[in-house]
């Protein structure tokens, strides 16, 4: 079986069977990583480059190991170093990388679009690994690869997104992931961090109320609220928010039900979710962060079997 696509720009266009065979795929991976040598020679002798314009640590570290696990020879960028201080253009440093002999390419950029700009532009695969407020596909993977790992299934679950839903890009890919497979999505938060008219665009139900959210769902993932990416105020102070949308032990007590608890990461612990909650035993945080190595070893591996033309 093979993607639909040549490129993982976003989860807006791949297909449910695509989704299917990604999850699938990360499902044998992580048989590979259960074992005392971790690593197959399946991407022996491509070349990838890792270029990254804004800060990760988990993304970064896990399509390093992933490429590693792979067998590929992996080359780091950043932005911050290299000659993008002295004006070069992100498609000069790319084709001045690929000029080299790189395969693939796995991009992080402040920019929404910027991956899609140079699939146009270059021969290499493409991953988004997370462009400015769009998508951030291979972390929607891994979360519907640790809620059908915890859960069983997604057809039919009820997932809330929580928290700063306007700048996210992992509550768009999330949304439009759980849509494709069958799940039933709300988003929650304060009304100035939820996009207007979202219940029809993309399908979801919307709640203020994060008492009723969480009654609600079977799966909460708790997003970080992006002070980086907001230009205005959107709410009082950051106290008053852990105040009236934090995700506390209290709230959980307070359900009939045990719920899951994921959260992409990095944590502001004391803002969007108390660190009880992130460390607790509903958490599933680190087994996220854990899947993201198979779910990115089967997305390079069925892109390389994938090429452009
Ligand atoms: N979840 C996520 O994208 O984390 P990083 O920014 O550390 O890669």
């Amino acid at each position: 079986m093979q993607l639909s696509t040549k490129h993982l720009l976003g989860i807006k266009q791949l297909t449910a069977a695509d989704i299917s065979l990604i999850l699938s795929t990360a499902t044998q991976f992580k048989e590979v990583l259960q074992r005392p040598v971790k690593k197959v020679p399946s991407l022996r002798d491509v070349t990838i480059v890792n270029l990254f314009y804004e800060n990760s640590t988990r993304t970064r570290i896990s399509f390093e190991l992933a490429e590693k696990r792979l067998g590929a020879d992996t080359i780091n960028f950043s932005a911050s170093g290299s000659s993008v201080s002295k004006g070069e253009t992100l498609l000069d440093t790319v084709n001045n990388i690929l000029s080299m002999k790189v395969d693939m390419v796995v991009m992080r950029h402040s920019a929404s679009g910027a991956p899609h700009f140079l699939s146009k532009h270059i021969p290499a695969a493409i991953i988004n690994a997370g462009d400015g407020i769009n998508e951030h596909p291979t972390q929607a993977l891994l979360d519907a690869f640790s809620i059908q790992e915890k859960t069983g299934s997604l057809a039919g679950k009820k997932i809330v997104l929580v928290g700063d839903i306007m700048h996210s890009r992992v509550a768009l890919s999330n949304i439009y992931l759980l849509n494709k497979m069958g799940a039933e999505v709300m988003v929650a938060g304060p009304p100035t961090l939820i996009p207007k008219y979202i219940e029809d665009a993309l399908h979801v139900k919307v709640e203020y109320d994060i008492k009723k959210a969480l009654a609600w769902c079977d799966v909460a993932n708790v997003l970080r609220i992006q002070l980086e990416r907001q230009n205005q105020v959107l709410f009082s102070s950051l106290r008053e928010y852990n105040l009236a949308y934090g995700v506390s032990r209290k709230l959980l007590d307070g359900l009939k039900k045990e719920i899951v608890i994921m959260h992409p990461g990095p944590i502001n612990r004391g803002v969007e979710i108390d660190s009880d909650v992130a460390d607790g035993n509903q958490s599933i945080i680190l087994q996220q962060v854990e899947n993201g190595v198979a779910v990115r070893m089967a997305s390079l591996y069925l892109l390389a079997g994938n090429k452009p033309d």
